[in-house]
C-alpha cells in the first residue's frame, strides 16, 4: 500500500478532527458532567473511518468536504454514542475503548447512557440544520437517520445482544448483524455525498459500503480474537469471554480469513466500476483487510 494513503488517510482525518474540535468547543452543558463526558469519548480518537470514506467518495465524485463536514460529525457522534452504550456492563461490558477506561468507568454508568443520549441527541439537530439548505440535504440527513436507527444499527445492536450464547447459530442471523450493526453507517457515510450530487453511483456506493460494511465487522471480530490490547485499545478475548454470534464463532479464524479475501473482492470489484480517482478506496480496502486497530 502506497505511502501516499497513509498521508491522505492523515490528511482527511485531521481535517476532520480540527472541524470536530471546533463543533465540541460550542457544547456548553449545565451540568458540566453531560457535556465533559460526550466530549471525553469523542476526544479519545479513534480511526475515523466513517468521515474518512465520506471525504474520500465525496472527493470523487466531487463534493467538497465544508459541504460534508456537519454530516460528517453527526455521523461520527451517532458511532461514538454507539460505541459508548455498546461497552455498557448491561451490553457487552468493556472496560477500555481507544485505549482509555470506557466512558461507564469515568462518568458511571448513569452519566454515561446520558453521554449517548446527547450525542444521538446533538446529531440530529446538526443534521435538521442542514435540511434548511434544500432537499438533497434533507435525503442526506434522513439516510443518516435510518442508518441509525430501528432498521439499522439499533436493530444490529439489538440482535447481537439477543443471540448471545446462541445454541444454534447460523449465518442469516450473522449477516444480518453484521448489515445492520457495523454496515448500515457505513453504507451511510459512502452514500451521503452521492445523495447530495443527485444520486450519482448511488446503487454502487450502496453495495460498496454494505460489503466494506461485512468486510469491516469480520475483521473487528477476528480483532478481537487474535489482536492485542496494546494495538487495538480495547480489551481482547470478550466475544468468546460473552459468547457473542461472531464470525468467528461461525466460521473459525481460517473461514474468516478466506471470507476476508472474498469479500475485499468485491469491493474493488465494485470500485472497478466507478469512474474517477478511485485508488485511495482500492487502498482503504486493503487497508481494512490487514488492520491491525
Ligand atoms: C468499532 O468501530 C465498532 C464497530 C462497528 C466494529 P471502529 O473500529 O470504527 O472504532 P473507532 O472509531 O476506530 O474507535
Ligand atoms: C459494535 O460491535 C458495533 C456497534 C454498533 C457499536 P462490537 O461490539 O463488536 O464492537 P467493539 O468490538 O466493542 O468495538
Ligand atoms: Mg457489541
Ligand atoms: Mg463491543
Ligand atoms: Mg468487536
Amino acid at each position: 500500500m502506497a505511502d501516499n494513503f497513509d498521508l491522505k488517510y492523515e490528511e482527511f482525518r485531521n481535517y476532520f478532527n480540527c472541524k470536530l474540535d471546533k463543533s465540541l468547543e460550542e457544547i456548553s452543558t449545565v451540568p458540566q458532567v453531560l457535556g465533559d463526558s460526550m466530549k471525553y469519548s469523542l476526544k479519545l480518537g479513534g480511526k475515523r473511518i466513517r468521515p474518512v470514506l465520506m471525504y474520500s467518495v465525496g472527493e470523487v465524485l466531487g463534493v467538497e468536504k465544508q459541504k460534508l463536514t456537519p454530516f460528517a460529525c453527526a455521523l461520527e457522534f451517532i458511532h461514538t454514542y454507539s460505541l459508548i452504550h455498546d461497552d455498557l456492563p448491561e451490553m457487552d461490558n468493556d472496560d477500555f475503548r481507544r485505549g482509555k477506561p470506557s466512558n461507564h468507568k469515568v462518568y458511571g454508568a448513569a452519566n454515561a447512557v446520558l453521554a449517548g443520549d446527547g450525542l444521538l441527541n446533538t446529531a440530529y439537530s446538526i443534521l435538521l440544520g442542514e435540511c434548511f439548505k434544500g432537499n438533497e440535504y434533507i435525503s442526506a440527513a434522513k439516510f443518516i437517520c435510518d442508518a441509525a436507527g430501528i432498521y439499522g444499527m439499533i436493530a444490529g445492536q439489538s440482535a447481537d445482544i439477543l443471540h448471545e450464547k446462541d445454541e444454534n447459530p447460523d449465518e442469516d442471523t450473522l449477516n444480518y448483524i453484521y448489515e445492520n450493526k457495523t454496515a448500515k453507517l457505513l453504507i451511510a457515510a459512502v452514500t451521503v455525498p452521492s445523495v447530495l450530487k443527485g444520486g450519482a453511483y448511488y446503487s454502487e456506493l450502496k453495495e460498496f459500503g454494505r460489503k466494506l460494511g461485512y468486510l469491516f465487522q469480520l475483521t473487528d471480530d477476528i480483532l478481537d480474537a487474535c489482536g492485542s490490547f496494546d494495538k487495538l485499545g480495547k480489551t481482547t478475548g470478550k466475544d468468546e469471554a460473552e459468547d457473542k454470534l461472531t464470525a468467528v464463532k461461525l466460521y473459525g479464524i481460517d473461514g474468516c480469513k478466506l471470507r476476508v479475501d472474498v469479500v475485499g473482492d468485491d469491493c474493488h470489484k465494485i470500485l472497478d466500476g466507478l469512474q474517477g480517482d478511485v485508488q485511495f478506496l482500492h487502498d482503504l480496502v486493503n487497508f481494512v483487510k490487514s488492520r491491525l486497530n
